[in-house]
């Protein structure tokens, strides 16, 4: 399994976005919260910042979408830019349709569980997807402490990947750092988000580098 990290400019300074996104050369995916105050008590940025970054930076972006009616806001990201687009299944009317339309148009489609979400009733779903992310914080805010509760359904979700043979990629976002990563690695995941613990840090690309050689080991 090749092990990624994605940096989240949602722990970088908005001013500076463009420097930011190249502070870490060396990262596989730019993470990119969308928030909109109603899915997630917090609000970001949308399609015109996501358009701007995708011309500021060599590096993919991987939109994470918190937000409400994400069936008719996914594609505009796919629009703007993004290679990957990743909508909460909660939000979604129809999770099928809509992961075969950000395909269509060309990006990666991944599907996002809350903590309290289980993923048994979308084992059908998988083969839909390029991407499953599983929380490991309540979504809505950078810097909260990791779920060590979210363990089992990581393990879980991999061994359900296997089962079926498919080649998607399994993504942890919260609280993923030096401290936890190994865990993470060690239950499944193989593509970690890390906002505080890459832009919290004095040289983000190293810690990028340092986080991938713990994932790894
Ligand atoms: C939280 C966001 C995360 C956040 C992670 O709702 O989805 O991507 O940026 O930040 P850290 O790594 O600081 O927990
Ligand atoms: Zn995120």
């Amino acid at each position: 399994m090749a092990v990624q990290i994605n940096p989240s400019i949602l722990s970088a300074d908005f001013s500076r976005l463009a420097e930011e996104a190249q502070a870490v050369d060396g990262a596989d995916w730019l993470h990119v919260d969308v928030m909109d105050n109603h899915f997630v008590p917090n609000l970001t940025l949308g399609v015109p910042v996501v358009e701007s970054l995708a011309k500021a930076t060599d590096t993919p972006l991987d939109c994470h979408l918190m937000i409400e009616d994400p069936d008719r806001w996914a594609p505009r990201y796919v629009e703007a830019g993004a290679g990957s687009v990743t909508f909460h299944v909660e939000a979604a009317a129809a999770p099928v349709r809509l992961a075969r339309e950000i395909r269509a148009k060309g990006a990666r489609a991944s599907m996002a569980l809350k903590p309290a979400t289980p993923i048994e009733p979308y084992e059908d779903l998988l083969p839909e997807l390029d991407m499953l992310l599983i929380m490991t914080v309540e979504p809505g805010f950078g810097g909260q402490a990791f779920l060590d509760i979210m363990l089992p359904k990581i393990r879980r979700t991999r061994e359900l990947i296997s089962k079926h043979g498919l080649q998607l990629w399994l993504q942890v976002d919260g609280g993923v750092s030096a401290s936890t990563i190994e865990r993470c690695a060690e239950a499944g995941a193989d593509v970690f988000v890390a906002g505080s613990a890459v832009y919290g840090a004095d040289d983000p690309a190293g810690a990028v580098r340092k986080l991938r050689d713990q994932a790894a080991a």
